[in-house]
């Protein structure tokens, strides 16, 4: 499934961005990069997938396709969707597996039918979005009880405050935990769990949250 015009609300500059993760994507798969920022949250996702049980997921924003091809891997769903809107993160992701099925849309318009999933996931991405129209997409495609599981760094951290310059906030902006609960309440969501992401090593570069809820 390829990108199609739309007229979903998206952040602005968005295409800007996402073409901008095409010229990134090789350097996306760095060994260190990924064991450092990525995979902690990653494992995260995977248990909260697997002990959920859940057989349709879509992870968005899935970038070169690690996560997804894990979850693929590891929990051997009926069907895994990976959805991003840069074609160079996927070109990526397509050639890791050919066993999840890869969808070049935006977050705020996957073009996948009403309740077609009973688990939405996204890691470091979500910042990218327009947040109300990403949630009420992900709504409209998780079945009634579906999982959510979001994991977006944490504003608050000292550290993280320099990723949200005001000039930058219409690009990318980094809801605080709270703030990212009401959101996610707001789009008929509840939620069970928030805490921050655990981790190996101490990280104070990488302070990110995971928020949890179940579609109402
Ligand atoms: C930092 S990467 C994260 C990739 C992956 N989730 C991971 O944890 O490794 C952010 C990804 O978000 C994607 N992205 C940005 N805006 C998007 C949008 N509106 N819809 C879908 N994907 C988007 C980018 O193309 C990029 O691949």
């Amino acid at each position: 499934m390829s990108a199609a015009m739309s007229h979903a609300p998206t952040r602005a500059f968005n295409s800007l961005v996402t073409h901008g993760w095409n010229r990134l994507a090789r350097a996306y798969d760095i060994p260190v990069v990924q064991r450092v920022a990525y995979r902690p949250p990653q494992d995260e996702i995977i248990a909260q997938l697997r002990q959920s049980d859940v057989r349709q997921i879509a992870d968005v924003g899935c970038g070169t396709g690690i996560l997804a091809s894990r979850i693929q891997q590891d929990l051997k769903p009926d069907v895994v969707y990976g959805c991003d809107a840069s074609v160079g993160m996927l070109r990526q992701a397509k050639a890791r597996s050919s066993s999840v099925n890869w969808v070049n849309r935006r977050a705020e318009d996957l073009g996948l039918p009403d309740g077609a999933v009973d688990a939405v996931v996204s890691t470091h991405a979500f910042h990218f979005f327009d947040h109300p129209a990403a949630l009420a997409e992900f709504h409209r495609i998780l079945s009634l009880g579906g999982l959510l599981a979001i994991v977006l760094i944490n504003p608050r951290h000292r550290f993280a405050q320099l990723l949200q310059p005001t000039s930058m906030q219409n690009v990318a902006y980094f809801p605080s935990p709270d703030a990212m609960r009401s959101l996610v309440e707001a789009a008929g969501f509840r939620i069970t769990e928030q805490r921050a992401v655990r981790r190996p090593l101490p990280a104070p570069f990488v302070p990110d949250v995971l928020t949890v809820a179940r579609r109402g």
